[in-house]
């Protein structure tokens, strides 16, 4: 090759190299259709374990995680129980990860994780849901979680749904991580709490 062709095969090499080490919307595979309205932070496993005392979960139960992250929470309750349970995320990184944990312990049959927004569920099918969300989440999600079958509970890590009355609040030091967790528990029908003129909450 003369020292006339170098500079040409160089640049050449350039505009295919990316093309050929990652197709064109290899990103689409690992990148949310549109931002989470949380960031991923995991509940520490002690912590999952203790939700799920709380909510009562047993074998025949329907979980739902609600934003599932690595799937932890879903995995756990399948595993410690036997129950079936959903986890929806919406940042497929998270749902490749869950998939990835569902293998690694082995709960295939019971655990399904959905790429979903949260917000589009019909919640009817589920009797336990877990929150690790925030507050004006929380509140977002009432409407779809008043239409839970009764007797459903609910459990929200460190945050609560305002408006909503909890059955119980409990304060828990987890032994992963040191730090008091607050853990919130409501039964379906869900209970308004009153304003100061005594009226529900709407
Ligand atoms: C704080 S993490 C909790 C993860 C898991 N539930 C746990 O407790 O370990 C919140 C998760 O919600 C997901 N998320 C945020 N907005 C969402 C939405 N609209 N629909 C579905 N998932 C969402 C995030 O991607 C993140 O994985």
């Amino acid at each position: 090759m003369n020292r006339f062709c170098w500079p040409v095969v160089l640049v050449g090499a350039l505009l295919v190299a990316p093309a050929l080490s990652a197709p064109a919307d290899a990103t689409k595979e690992t990148e949310p259709k549109r931002k989470p309205d949380v960031i991923y932070v995991p509940t520490p496993h002690a912590v999952v374990e203790k939700m799920l005392e709380m909510a009562e979960v047993k074998k025949t139960d329907v979980l739902y995680d609600l934003g599932c992250g690595d799937g932890r929470i879903p995995v756990t309750a399948a595993k410690k129980f036997g129950c079936k349970a959903f986890g929806f995320d919406i940042d497929p990184q998270r749902v490749k990860e869950s998939r990835e944990n569902i293998k690694n312990n082995d709960v295939g049959q019971l655990v399904t994780v959905e790429e979903k927004d949260i917000f589009t569920l019909d919640l009817s099918r589920a009797n336990v849901v877990t929150l690790y969300l925030l507050p004006t989440l929380n509140v977002k999600l009432i409407p779809q979680l008043e239409k839970l079958k009764p007797g459903s509970r609910i459990v929200s890590h460190d945050f609560d749904m305002r408006g909503i009355k909890p059955d119980k609040k409990i304060e828990f030091t987890s032994k992963d991580d040191n730090r008091s967790h607050t853990l919130y528990l409501w039964t379906t029908p869900l209970k308004r709490e009153k304003d100061d003129k005594g009226s529900a909450e709407k």
